[in-house]
């Protein structure tokens, strides 16, 4: 899951669909249709696409046609995505094709002919080096949503809620990953390149209608921080147990704040 581990389950990626979808920030899809040309085939890249979530959403809300190109370096995760059926904001069914391999070795000539470069949940879980591969190999628009920024809330507040949160940062950015520093390079490297920049909140709001979700959200947020700070251990314990009761209670309400990024390359911003 995306608080923390690095490998993502499909059960987990399907659990957080639906808060995803009303998380993104909307008001980028203007703009974006803006900047795609009018009358020419879309080619979409879904990079550290899991099982096609991103698409699931995004394909109606484009015109077509559209030939949608998922990659992920999980070769289960992509064969659940190559069985997507995507349908255009004009009713056509959209083409898939999926490729595997990690993002470390993209190369500009990979991108060739792409209309537009997406990506979601993934800046976070990346290192600079990997975001400077992207900002390196798209010469096109990108919509780059729902990294996160480090700043959650819990309502009602518990004395080792920032605790918990600064263990879980530093968990993040272990081994040189980006974590909530993710949305800062990647402007930064796409800055370099003479691209704009935009950024929309994407927050997900977490209450009673959504508790398997913030549920299993704590469970991760809270071990992803212990594995940082073993000595959380005993209190992490207690922390998790009364959060699960409040979550199970209906009283509990979560915000995890994330950042959409639409990239427009030099000439079209
Ligand atoms: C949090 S999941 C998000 C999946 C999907 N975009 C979604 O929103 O449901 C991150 C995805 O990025 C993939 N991923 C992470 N690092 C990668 C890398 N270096 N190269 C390729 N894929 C990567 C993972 O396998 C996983 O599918």
């Amino acid at each position: 899951m995306s608080s923390g581990t690095s490998s993502f389950d499909s059960s987990w990626l399907a659990l957080r669909e639906s808060a995803d979808a009303a998380a993104r920030a909307s008001e980028l899809l203007g703009p974006l249709r803006d900047a795609l040309a009018p009358d020419e085939p879309l080619v979409i890249w879904d990079l550290g696409c899991g099982t096609g979530a991103l698409g699931r959403w995004l394909s109606g809300r484009l015109r077509g046609p559209q030939h949608w190109i998922l990659h992920d370096h999980d070769p289960e995760l992509l064969d659940l995505a190559r069985k997507n059926a995507y349908v255009t904001a004009d009713g056509r069914p959209a083409t898939i094709e999926t490729r595997g391999g990690g993002l470390e070795s993209l190369r500009a000539s990979d991108l060739v002919g792409a209309s537009l470069v997406t990506a979601s949940a993934l800046l976070d879980v990346l290192t600079a080096a990997e975001v400077e591969a992207i900002a390196a190999a798209a010469g096109c628009p990108a919509l780059l949503t729902l990294s996160v920024v480090g700043r959650v809330r819990l309502s009602p507040p518990d004395p080792l809620d920032a605790e918990i949160a600064a263990a879980f940062d530093a968990h993040q950015r272990r081994d040189g990953l980006l974590g909530p520093d993710a949305v800062a390079a990647a402007t930064e490297a796409f800055g370099r390149r003479g691209a704009s920049v935009r950024t929309r909140p994407s927050p997900w709001r977490l209450g009673p209608g959504q508790a398997a979700l913030t549920a299993e959200w704590l469970r991760g947020w809270v071990a992803a921080a212990v594995e940082q700070s073993p000595g959380l251990g005993p209190a992490a314990d207690g922390y998790l147990r009364r959060r699960l009761d409040e979550c199970a209670a209906g009283s509990l309400i979560v915000e995890v704040h994330h950042l959409d990024m639409l990239v427009l390359p030099g000439s079209s911003a």
